[in-house]
């Protein structure tokens, strides 16, 4: 059965195991592409972004990487992938600002599930714009992962952007972690020579920070998300908690409260904190931020992200709460 794990392989966890893998999935991607160009779209997560470095090893230049920036990335993300597979592995990598496409074609939409359909479908459209535009492009690359295979439940089922483009022919598909779980993927990466922080990165939904400027996008409001999200992370970073918190983030909901600001009333929005713990994404429990640690995030983020004069901090589990507000 093509999409059953063999029951011989062994989990990968550690380092020798992680090189023997790569090795026989280096010879086994050269033997079913030959010298035949791949397409990869290396969003910059952690899958996508095994599956690079891994074909990089394979094939070299003959991996065409495609980074498709919609906009709703996070501070510094575009530009670490640009840095890592480019200038570092030496990669050939198609850049493509989107942002303003995409902004477009969000603006006054302010249903979440429209919201991501709208992602979703612009993505691979514009991806297949640039697949169009390459000569002899014969496979695919992708970095779907063993659980992709076995769950389609609800958690994962909308979510995630990109997929096939539909009528574009491929020779072929090249899945090479396919039989792999997240924790094995991790191991793979850093055995590849990837950054921790890129390998050991929270989840991040396929519509971004899009699902965290909440009603319709506005791009002051989607700097706010991005600005705070930052501060966040740099000071978890700093706090000893990165990596040890599943999943943490800000948002900016579509609405106004009286504030002030230099003596002066400052009618603005709010950020959200929302720092959560989880084995499968389907519960949550709240992270017990320390508290001079949450005042120093919300002091910054009143001081530092222009068009914000409050902050809240999201106590509520899952349920009732989802994980992110749409
Ligand atoms: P919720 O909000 O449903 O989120 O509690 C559970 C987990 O899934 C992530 N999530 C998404 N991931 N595309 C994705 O790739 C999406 O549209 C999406 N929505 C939620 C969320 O960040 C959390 O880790």
């Amino acid at each position: 059965m093509e999409n059953k794990r063999p029951e011989s392989m062994e989990r990968i966890t550690t380092r020798e195991l992680a090189e023997a893998f790569i090795e026989e999935q280096v010879a086994a991607v050269k033997a079913q592409v030959g010298d035949k160009k791949v397409l990869l779209a290396l969003s910059g997560g952690v899958d996508s972004s095994v599956v690079a470095a891994l074909l990089i090893k394979a094939i070299g230049k003959n991996l065409i990487n495609v980074h498709v920036n919609h906009g709703l990335l996070r501070k510094g993300e575009p530009e670490q992938v640009i840095e890592v597979f480019r200038n570092q592995m030496g990669a050939t990598l198609v850049y493509v600002d989107a942002t303003e496409r995409f902004l477009t074609k969000l603006e006054g939409v302010e249903e979440p599930e429209r919201k991501r359909k709208i992602i979703g479908e612009e993505f691979i459209r514009v991806f297949e714009e640039e697949a169009r535009k390459l000569p002899d492009v014969d496979f695919l690359a992708q970095g779907t992962i063993y659980p992709d295979i076995l769950e389609s439940g609800p958690v994962k089922a909308h979510h995630n952007v990109g997929g096939l483009p539909e009528d574009i022919h491929f020779e072929g598909l090249v899945e090479p972690l396919k039989f792999l779980y997240k924790d094995e993927v991790r191991v793979v990466g850093e055995a590849l020579g990837l950054p921790a922080n890129m390998v050991y990165r929270q989840p991040f939904p396929g519509p971004g920070l899009g699902v965290r400027c909440t009603g319709a996008i506005t791009r002051d409001r989607l700097e706010m998300v991005r600005e705070s999200d930052a501060i966040l992370r740099e000071e978890f970073a700093n706090a000893g908690l990165e990596g040890k918190v599943w999943q943490y983030f800000t948002l900016v909901p579509d609405y106004k409260s009286v504030g002030v600001k230099n003596n002066v009333r400052a009618f603005e929005n709010f950020v959200v904190i929302r720092a959560v713990n989880t084995r499968d994404a389907m519960t949550a429990t709240i992270e017990e931020i320390p508290y001079d640690l949450l005042g120093k995030i919300v002091n910054r983020i009143i001081t530092e992200v222009p068009g914000i004069n409050r902050v809240l901090y999201d106590l509520t589990p899952k349920p009732t709460g989802t994980i992110e507000w749409e």
